[in-house]
């Protein structure tokens, strides 16, 4: 196949495109050149901004079998892949986010596809919280233009809509976050212990993603694509901790005790926080042969990974913020 990919130097877009040069396809990657893909002379590359006439330019007359997109956050991102790719894909897979419910009004937990319609809740003050929020919005922007697309002109557009992904190379590194946490000593603060963690494991998605390219059965559609077993902040913290050969003492609060002090649950953990989605991918499962390893089985391996490449330099809010989140421990009782 020729494909295009969107993106495709960073991480799951990178695996993904490292696997299609492997099955012997025709791999362009369009992005900003800000950094190194590692592919070699493998992969043709185009050094675009996609939010600017750039993207026309750079693929006036091009076709391609598939084009994974990678960096759409905002309707006009999707506008423009749209127009210019109109006629000249076979098939255009939108990497969207779970994210798209979480705006939603009362969105039901696990939320289905046909949970997306419905009014959205208001900008939250809290800058932070504001962030994710337009993040969602924005994603849900692009949803928007490429259902429309589709209904009117035929555009082949598939929606995935992804919760939380972590893998080798995750640039949220949100795993080594915990891992720095347990090998520190700890304790480990675990926030809304009992609250379900759906997430993905990036290779596996990539793995899965080239292997639907080009099917026509999810041509038009949205699809959440997240694993059919979960387990609850509680499990994940101790399957990382006890991985990682921590011995930390974990000590589970509630969000309300650390709103209390100013923070927010993702403050001290990278699970339990309010923009973590929990997707039911029975329609992936059911009419696309989705299949996704359980925890266990995933999570030794990006552990490896983590220790043996992390940079030895915890990201620095955790440095930052360590030695507040130790002293509320003592005064919990730790
Ligand atoms: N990480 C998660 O937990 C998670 C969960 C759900 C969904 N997602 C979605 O996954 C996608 C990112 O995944 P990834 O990091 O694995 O993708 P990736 O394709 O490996 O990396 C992102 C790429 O987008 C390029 N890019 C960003 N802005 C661009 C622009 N304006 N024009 C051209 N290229 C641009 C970046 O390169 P340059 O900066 O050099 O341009 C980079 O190559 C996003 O759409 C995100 O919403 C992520």
């Amino acid at each position: 196949m020729r494909v295009l990919v969107i993106g495709g130097a960073r991480f799951v877009g990178k695996q993904l495109a490292h696997r299609l040069v492997l099955r012997g396809d025709r791999v362009t990657l369009l992005n900003r050149g800000s950094q190194d893909d590692g592919l070699g002379a493998a992969v043709e590359r185009v050094v675009a901004d996609r939010g600017t006439d750039a993207f026309d330019h750079a693929l006036a007359g091009r076709t391609f079998d598939a084009v994974v997109d990678f960096a759409a956050f905002h309707a006009a991102d999707a506008e423009r892949a749209s127009r210019v790719l109109s006629g000249r894909v076979g098939h255009y897979l939108f990497v969207g986010t779970g994210q798209v419910y979480l705006v939603r009004q009362g969105c039901p937990t696990p939320s289905r596809e046909e949970d997306y319609d419905g009014p959205l809740m208001a900008p939250p003050e809290d800058a932070r919280d504001h962030a994710e929020w337009a993040y969602g919005v924005g994603k849900r922007g692009a949803e928007d233009v490429l259902a429309e697309a589709f209904e009117r002109t035929g555009f082949p557009a598939t929606r995935m809509r992804i919760p939380v992904l972590h893998g080798p190379g995750d640039p949220h590194r949100r795993i080594e976050r915990l891992v720095a946490r347990a090998l520190d000593g700890g304790p480990l603060l675990v926030p809304r212990p009992d609250a379900l963690v759906r997430h993905v494991h990036g290779p596996s998605l990539a793995r899965w993603m080239v292997e639907r390219l080009g099917d026509t059965r999810w041509i038009g559609e949205a699809v959440n694509v997240a694993p059919e077993s979960a387990c609850t902040v509680r499990d994940m913290v101790s399957l990382i901790a006890d991985g990682c050969g921590s011995r930390a003492a974990r000590l589970e609060v509630e969000p309300e005790l650390l709103a209390s002090v100013g923070w927010r649950a993702e403050d001290v953990c990278p699970f339990g926080g309010r923009w973590s989605s929990v997707l039911d991918p029975s329609r992936a499962v059911r009419s696309l042969g989705f299949a996704h390893p359980t925890v266990d089985a995933w999570l030794p391996g990006v552990l490896d990974a983590v220790l043996a490449h992390h940079d030895p330099v915890p990201p620095a809010d955790v440095v930052r913020h360590r030695a507040s989140e130790l002293a509320l421990a003592r005064r919990l009782g730790a």
